[in-house]
């Protein structure tokens, strides 16, 4: 564990460096750049770029080449928080200890820093061209991305959740919801991270697939039960919301011990996912243990 704990702080370190560089123009308004920086720096876990780097090393490829896509995921992430906290949402006034990017700012400004962190993902992940793929590649990537964020993917999520507060909803309609508003850009992570190496194979994407769609999910049946168990200070977020919205929740909808159970066998099933890669998807399985055993 102690060897995931470093690779995993190695890779979280070097996506907040890289981040850096994508944030070196200055944004050509005073307000609108001081948003941005404090959105993107202001201690997320980096979970997205850790997957896509570790997915790009376990097809054997390397960390420059997978710099471009996973700091696209983490901007599209960053972009999606701060929306996700915005009054019209989910109303949050804290986020990561610190206020939300809109209570810190204004709403304006923080609906223009997403809109702005959003364009800038695509801006970097175009030119992964530059790296070991292709422009055909590096075509497919921004594809790839663009379908995983937009309205078949995490905004679908995001209007589900908001459309579902206070309606009991099938677990069925549950997974399809987290699915769609948190696994999918978890799922393009994974993949984005493979594609850059310009070597995956048919088969090693769909493995990768399998193993992504299954922690994805865990990933937000996780935030679900941490929003229920976990303390505010820990969380850096106001524990206790879903209830107090009423949403949709794998607790909610499973009872406390049901959505631990579904955790451990999604944790199960993405780990099966990852046999194939043998000792190359051991870092990718601890991971996925972290993000069924972290506390924020
Ligand atoms: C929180 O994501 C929102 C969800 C999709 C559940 P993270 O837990 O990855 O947030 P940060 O970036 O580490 O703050
Ligand atoms: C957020 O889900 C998902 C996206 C931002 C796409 P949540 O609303 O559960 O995330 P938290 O709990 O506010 O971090
Ligand atoms: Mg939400
Ligand atoms: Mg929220
Ligand atoms: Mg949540």
């Amino acid at each position: 564990m102690t060897d995931t704990k470093d690779y995993i702080l190695k890779l979280q370190q070097r996506a907040s460096t890289t981040l850096q560089t994508c944030l070196e123009n200055p944004a050509l308004a005073d307000r609108l750049e001081k948003a941005i920086h404090y959105a993107v720096n202001n201690g997320g876990k980096r979970i997205r770029p850790v997957l896509a780097y570790a997915s790009a090393e376990a097809v054997g490829g390397s960390l420059d080449d997978a710099d471009n896509c996973a700091c696209a995921v983490e901007l599209i992430h960053t972009y999606s928080l701060i929306h996700d906290d915005l009054p019209a949402m989910d109303d949050d006034e804290l986020r990561r200890g610190s206020p939300t990017c809109h209570i810190m700012f204004d709403e304006a400004t923080a609906i223009l820093a997403g809109d702005a962190l959003q364009s800038m993902a695509f801006e970097l992940l175009a030119n992964s061209k530059e790296g070991a793929v292709g422009p055909e590649v590096a075509l497919q990537m921004v594809a790839t991305l663009a379908e995983a964020a937009g309205w078949r993917g995490m905004v679908a999520g995001q209007a589900i959740d908001i459309e579902g507060a206070g309606i009991k909803m099938s677990e069925e309609t549950l997974a399809k919801m987290h699915g769609l508003k948190t696994g999918v850009l978890i799922n393009a992570s994974v993949r984005l991270g493979a594609m850059s190496s310009g070597s995956a194979t048919v088969e090693q994407l769909a493995n990768l697939q399998r193993f992504a769609t299954s922690i994805g999910l865990a990933f937000q049946v996780k935030d679900d039960i941490l929003d229920v168990e976990g303390d505010t200070t820990t969380l850096g977020k106001q524990q206790g919301k879903d209830q107090s919205q009423d949403k949709a929740t794998y607790p909610a909808i499973l009872g406390l011990e049901g959505a631990k159970q579904r955790l451990v066998s999604l944790l199960d099933e993405s780990l099966a996912a990852l046999e194939p890669f043998g000792e190359h998807g051991e870092k990718l399985a601890g991971i996925a243990r972290y993000i069924i055993e972290r506390e924020n």
